[in-house]
């Protein structure tokens, strides 16, 4: 009889642990934490921006109790340097060193352009929390790849028609020469040209040089109506204080997107006041949504949020959208995709969604500098989808 019971209970007991172990797998992916890899630059003229950003995606998550979709999130991180040449094995430490789930960078174009490059390789989950390369959601759409900042295109286009309503009809063009500012120019121009404009010259200096005087000069000289620029970050700071040294602003009036003035301003002070400037963000939107996210902003990081923070929290946002709908199995691969290319973020900039390649639709506003504010003028063009050129995503 206790040869006979014996076999069974053994093998009852075996199969109990073997279904523990069977499913141990499963509980403990479930479990884990989701690895998520900043790359951003902690480093150089950009150093700022990758801060805010980092700072907005990390308040996302702490204001959901530290989980998106019922999953802790990890962080790992790269300082870029916001320098191309590194780009690639900086992105591979995240990926295959790391094995993060999600890539979330960068701020430079050129750098972007190449992690875009690896995660459409790898199959990474990539999002891009500012820059602005269009080609990114242009010609190398990918279903695995999202923007939650914008395309050079956008600020820049809308700025060429503002420029025009003010009865400028020729100006000059001046910025770094990489991806981003000749980007910005060209969609300046497209904007400015086609509603009656001309872009006589267009100037650039290698980035993140600060040397301006001599091309300041040749603008002195040549008098267009007006000054398109694109630059950002410690080298905007630069560029509008030398503008206002030089005595340029007194006949010739400085506009640009609004990086120029974004997270700058209590640097650059006095020289950039009355600046006019289009950005899909402002410092005084005044919707209930907004104040609450600068309020928080201001309290955990006592520091006003800008574009670059919103940019971050959003893409804490979309992420969260994604984790939500498979209920944190990342696995779910497809199915998180999708939700998250169908999201409506509620954006402190305003709600928007994606166009079919990734990129946000979204109102671009026209700002004015009123001391340490880019305060919102008006809507400079509503819900402005980049044209995605070359993306074969529908
Ligand atoms: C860019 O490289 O795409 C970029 C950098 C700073 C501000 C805006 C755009």
């Amino acid at each position: 009889m206790k040869n006979s019971i014996k076999p069974a209970i053994t093998l009852s007991l075996a199969a109990a642990v073997a279904g523990i172990f069977a499913a141990a797998p499963v509980a403990a992916q479930s479990q884990a934490p989701i690895k998520v890899g900043f790359m951003l630059p902690a480093t150089g003229t950009y150093a700022n921006l990758g801060n805010m950003i980092e700072n907005g995606f990390k308040m996302y998550v702490n204001e959901q109790g530290g989980k998106l979709g019922g999953r802790e999130i990890q962080y790992f991180k790269v300082d870029d340097e916001s320098d191309p040449a590194k780009a690639t094995d900086n992105v591979n430490k995240l990926i295959k060193r790391d094995q993060v789930d999600v890539v979330v960078g960068t701020v430079h174009s050129g750098v972007a352009l190449a992690m875009a490059k690896v995660a459409r390789e790898t199959k990474t989950l990539l999002i891009v929390p500012n820059a602005g390369a269009d080609v990114i959601t242009g010609a190398m759409c990918a279903p695995n790849i999202f923007r939650t900042s914008f395309t050079n295109w956008q600020p820049a286009y809308a700025m060429g028609k503002v420029a025009a309503d003010r009865g400028h009809k020729k100006i000059m063009t001046i910025t770094w020469n990489y991806a981003a500012g000749n980007e910005s120019v060209k969609g300046f121009q497209e904007g400015f040209e086609k509603a009656g404009g001309k872009v006589t010259e267009s100037l650039t200096l290698p980035f993140p040089n600060v040397e301006y005087q001599a091309l300041l000069t040749q603008i002195a000289s040549q008098k267009p109506d007006a000054v398109y620029a694109f630059f950002a970050g410690g080298g905007a700071v630069k560029f509008v204080k030398d503008y206002v040294a030089a005595g340029l602003n007194k006949t010739i009036p400085l506009y640009g997107p609004g990086f120029l003035t974004d997270g700058t301003l209590e640097a650059q002070g006095e020289a950039a006041q009355g600046m006019i400037t289009t950005l899909h963000y402002a410092d005084n939107l005044n919707t209930p949504r907004d104040n609450a996210f600068r309020l928080n902003f201001a309290k955990a990081y006592k520091a006003n949020a800008d574009v670059y923070a919103v940019q971050g929290y959003d893409a804490a946002q979309l992420l969260a959208t994604g984790l939500k709908s498979v209920n944190g199995d990342f696995s779910k691969r497809d199915q998180m995709l999708k939700a998250m290319g169908s999201a409506t973020i509620d954006s402190p900039r305003g709600k928007f969604t994606l166009s079919p390649a990734h990129n946000p639709i979204q109102d671009i506003y026209l700002r004015e500098v009123k001391g340490i504010n880019n305060e919102v003028k008006g809507v400079a063009i509503k819900a402005l989808a980049d044209p995605a050129r070359g993306c074969k995503q529908s």
